[in-house]
C-alpha cells in the first residue's frame, strides 16, 4: 500500500509529511519566526526561507518515519491557492524530487485539504457534512458531498476571520500572527465588556472588513479618553472581539445546517484552533443535536498531514499530474 510523501509551503509553514497507507507518520512544521515584527507574512521572505527549509524538513519527516526514499510511492504537493513565491518553492522540490525517483506527482488543493484534515484521525465525518473553513485567507462554508466533490455554498465578500483576528491584533499592537494571542487574552476577560456591530450580509456570506474598521474607531477613540485604554482592557477587548468574531461564525454556520438539512458539522484552517470557536461549537452539540468535528491542534494551522491524506485519496482514486504542472495563487476546488 502506498507511502507518500506531502509537501505544503502554501504561506509561512514549510512542512512535509509521511503517509504510510493512510496512517500519517510524519508531520514536521518548520515556522517561520521571521514575519511577527513586520505585522504580516512578507511573500519574498517567506519564499526564502522556504528554500532554506524545505530539504532538511524531508530529511527529517523521512527519518521520523524510518522510511528511506527509494521506498516512496508517490509525492503530493500543494498546488494552491496561497503565495505564488512559497508555492514555487514547494512545487519545484516536488516536481524534481519526483522526477528523480521517477514517482507519479499529485497535486493537492489547500483548502480541500484543511476539509480532509477530518479523515486523518478518527471520527471521520459522514459525506455530507458542512466544514465551516476559516484561515487566514479565507472563510467558506462547504458543502461537502465526497472527498473531492466540494462545494462552497457561502463565503466571506472581504477580510477572512484570521484577518479579522490578525489585523485586531495589529490595532491592539499584538505581533504577528494576533490569532492566538488575542484567543490567549480572551481567557482572562469579559466577552460582555464591549459591543461591535454584527455585519447584515444576505443568504450564507460573510463579510469582516466593516467589523474590522469598526474596532479600528473604537480604539482610536477610547485612546482619546485613556491613552492606557488598550493596556488597561486587553483582555475584556480581545474577549469580546473573540467573541464577536466567533458568533458571526457560528450564525451562518447554523443559517447553513437548517438549509441543508444537515447536522454533521466539521471545522478546519487555522481559526478553527480558537478555544472560543471550539467551545461554541460543542454548545451547538448540545442544544441542535449536532454532530460536531474539530480538527486535532497540530492539524488546524497549516500543515502537510492534511496534504499527505487528501494525497492519499487521490493516490487511490488514481489521480495525478504531469511533470507541466504549475502552482496556482488562485485556485478553485
Ligand atoms: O490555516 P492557516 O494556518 O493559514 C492559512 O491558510 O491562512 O490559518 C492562519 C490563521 C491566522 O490568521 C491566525 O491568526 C489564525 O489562523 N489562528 C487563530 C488561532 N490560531 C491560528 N485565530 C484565532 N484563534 C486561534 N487560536
Ligand atoms: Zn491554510
Amino acid at each position: 500500500m502506498p507511502i507518500i510523501l506531502a509537501i505544503e509551503s502554501s504561506c509561512d509553514e514549510t512542512s512535509v509529511a509521511v503517509c504510510n497507507n493512510g496512517k500519517i507518520t510524519a508531520n514536521v512544521i518548520a515556522n517561520q519566526t521571521i514575519h511577527e515584527n513586520y505585522g504580516g507574512v512578507i511573500p519574498e521572505l517567506a519564499s526564502r526561507v522556504h528554500q532554506q527549509n524545505i530539504v532538511p524538513a524531508v530529511q527529517q519527516a523521512l527519518a521520523i518515519s524510518k522510511v528511506d526514499k527509494t521506498q516512496l510511492d508517490a509525492i503530493a504537493f500543494t498546488r494552491g491557492p496561497g503565495l505564488l513565491g512559497s508555492l514555487l518553492v514547494g512545487v519545484s522540490f516536488a516536481k524534481s524530487f519526483a522526477l528523480a525517483l521517477d514517482l507519479p506527482l499529485i497535486s493537492v488543493n489547500h483548502m480541500q485539504a484543511h476539509i480532509l484534515a477530518h479523515f486523518i484521525d478518527e471520527p471521520k465525518p459522514k459525506f455530507p457534512f458542512l466544514c465551516l473553513t476559516v484561515s487566514g485567507g479565507h472563510t467558506q462554508i462547504v458543502l461537502v458531498k465526497d472527498y473531492f466533490d466540494m462545494e462552497i455554498v457561502g463565503e466571506t465578500l472581504d477580510d477572512a476571520a484570521g484577518e479579522a483576528f490578525d489585523k485586531t491584533a495589529k490595532i491592539l499592537n499584538l505581533p504577528y500572527p494576533g490569532g492566538p494571542l488575542i484567543d490567549k487574552y480572551a481567557r482572562e476577560g469579559n466577552p460582555h465588556a464591549f459591543k461591535f456591530p454584527e455585519p447584515q450580509i444576505q443568504g450564507l456570506n460573510y463579510s469582516f472588513s466593516g467589523f474590522k474598521t469598526s474596532i479600528l474607531y473604537f480604539v482610536r477613540d477610547q485612546k482619546a479618553k485613556d491613552a492606557n485604554f488598550v493596556e488597561n482592557n486587553l483582555a475584556d477587548i480581545c474577549a469580546s472581539v473573540q467573541h464577536s468574531i466567533v458568533n458571526i461564525l457560528i450564525n451562518k454556520l447554523n443559517k447553513a445546517a437548517k438549509q441543508y438539512n444537515c447536522n454533521e458539522i466539521a471545522i478546519a484552517g487555522g481559526v478553527s484552533a480558537n478555544s472560543g470557536l471550539r467551545a461554541a461549537l460543542l454548545g451547538m452539540q448540545e442544544t441542535l443535536n449536532w454532530k460536531v468535528y474539530i480538527p486535532a491542534f497540530e492539524y488546524c494551522t497549516d500543515n502537510a498531514a492534511m496534504i499527505a491524506i487528501a494525497g492519499y485519496h487521490k493516490y487511490l482514486a488514481g489521480e495525478f499530474v504531469g511533470q507541466d504542472v504549475a502552482p496556482m495563487a488562485k485556485m478553485e476546488f
